[in-house]
């Protein structure tokens, strides 16, 4: 029994940046069959379809089938604020961001955005995603709940801030593990979700802050820690300022229990060479933000060090510009050709699902299609609009297929969503 569906086949059997692009599995008349609630199968449509006669069949024609994608670094909140003009990143913080978020003392407002957040990603062929919440424990509980309900594998954490935001926003190094020690127990490991540890970033937090966040890590260490690193240069200098005696920005983190392998760090641009050898060093994760990076003028992240780190790939919504991994995808691509690469779209694609299901520590239960992989699947309309439809009509192979989706793809691309072997 169980779900048969037919189309062509996108999967990877290892990583394009350690291994080149052959790692990739294309299956040009494919199939994938789902049950309960995972991938069982997957490979050439007619031994599928041979092995399978009970399968309920679902023929996607010649849309692509891939794992779902997996955005590694939201903030859920700022949905409502996306494409703010004019600021760049503490005055963005300021300006935007932080009076934003104050509404989410309001649980009402926070389940209405939560919904919503997971709605449009659900609708750009995103089926997981690791958020910041705010600093208000309803505001965590409403995108568990949510996501709880359409049976997503989410991450989320409660932001914590305990100087340097507006009152209200601020909360103490000893409610800050209260709170975030109460929702882990809570929610972690239920169903599909996991709770992150979750510092916002050097400067809004104090010493003794981090380090309570440092302990509770330590007592949960099977949690992931997310937070934010070295985005901007004014930024990287106020952290010197606030923090004289570290050696640089991860210093700040690494001196209280916050840099080890769980860790992911978003942006993460302006490295030192002493940060960049530490955090291979430790294993940590980085999540490349490309949309966000562009618009909030923050600078090109170097991708070469996808092939020492964990490197994922996230829209950092509402900093970045879009919903889309696809919109992502493309903005990585710009981005890495200005430093002077041109990523490879079997790279590109691999970054939106199994590199930031590794990011994440989930590379053996999502990211990729292979039997025992959980069944989050999207299905990708290569010809989605005229001008993409038009650019592919001499494709001679999946690649040059798919990368006019890779660059103007959007939602209209979205043929269908999987989430835990069933149809959205
Ligand atoms: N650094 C600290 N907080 C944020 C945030 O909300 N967005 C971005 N892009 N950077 C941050
Ligand atoms: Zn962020």
């Amino acid at each position: 029994m169980g779900d048969l569906l037919l189309g062509q086949v996108l999967r990877f059997d290892g990583d394009p940046f350690a291994d080149g692009e052959g790692v990739a599995r294309h299956e040009s008349h494919g199939a994938v069959l789902v049950q309960n609630g995972r991938i069982a199968d997957a490979g050439p449509a007619d031994r599928l379809r041979t092995a399978h006669p009970q399968a309920r069949i679902t023929d996607y024609g010649r849309a692509l089938i891939s794992a779902g994608f997996v955005d590694a670094h939201v903030h859920y909140p700022q949905t409502a604020m996306i494409a703010s003009w004019g600021k760049r990143l503490i005055d963005w913080l300021n300006l935007y961001t932080f009076p934003e978020e104050m509404r989410f003392g309001d649980p009402a407002h926070a389940a209405d955005i939560a919904n919503r957040h997971l709605d449009l990603t659900l609708a750009h062929g995103t089926t997981s995603v690791c958020t910041y919440a705010t600093i208000h424990p309803a505001s965590v509980d409403a995108y568990f709940t949510a996501a709880k309900a359409r049976g997503q594998r989410v991450w989320a954490g409660k932001t914590c801030m305990d100087r340097n935001a507006p009152e209200g926003l601020r909360d103490t190094p000893q409610s800050a593990y209260d709170d975030s020690r109460a929702l882990l127990q809570k929610w972690h490991g239920v169903d599909r979700l996991s709770y992150v540890i979750t510092p916002r970033f050097s400067p809004t937090s104090t010493p003794e802050q981090l380090a309570a966040l440092g302990a509770l890590w330590r007592e949960h260490p099977d949690c992931l820690m997310q937070t934010h690193l070295s985005e901007q240069t004014d930024e990287i200098a106020w952290v010197q300022a606030l923090f004289p005696q570290s050696r640089d920005y991860l210093d700040t983190y690494e001196a209280q229990g916050l840099l080890r392998e769980g860790a992911v760090y978003g942006h993460a641009i302006h490295l030192t060479a002493r940060e960049r050898a530490r955090l291979i060093e430790a294993g940590a994760s980085l999540v490349h933000c490309p949309t966000s990076n562009t618009f909030i003028g923050s600078g090109l992240f170097d991708m070469g060090l996808a092939r020492s780190l964990r490197v994922g790939l996230a829209t950092d919504t509402g900093g970045g510009s879009s919903f889309s991994m696809l919109r992502t995808m493309a903005a990585a691509y710009e981005v890495a050709q200005l430093n002077g690469t041109a990523l490879h779209p079997a790279q590109l694609w691999w970054l939106a699902t199994q590199g930031s299901a590794r990011a994440l520590h989930a590379e053996d239960r999502i990211g990729n299609i292979a039997p025992g992989m959980e069944a989050d699947l999207v299905v990708i309309d290569l010809a989605s609009t005229p001008a993409i439809e038009q650019a592919t009509r001499r494709a001679e192979n999946i690649w040059q297929a798919l990368f006019p989706t890779i660059m103007m793809g959007d939602d209209r691309a979205i043929r269908s969503v999987w989430v835990a072997g069933r149809e959205r």
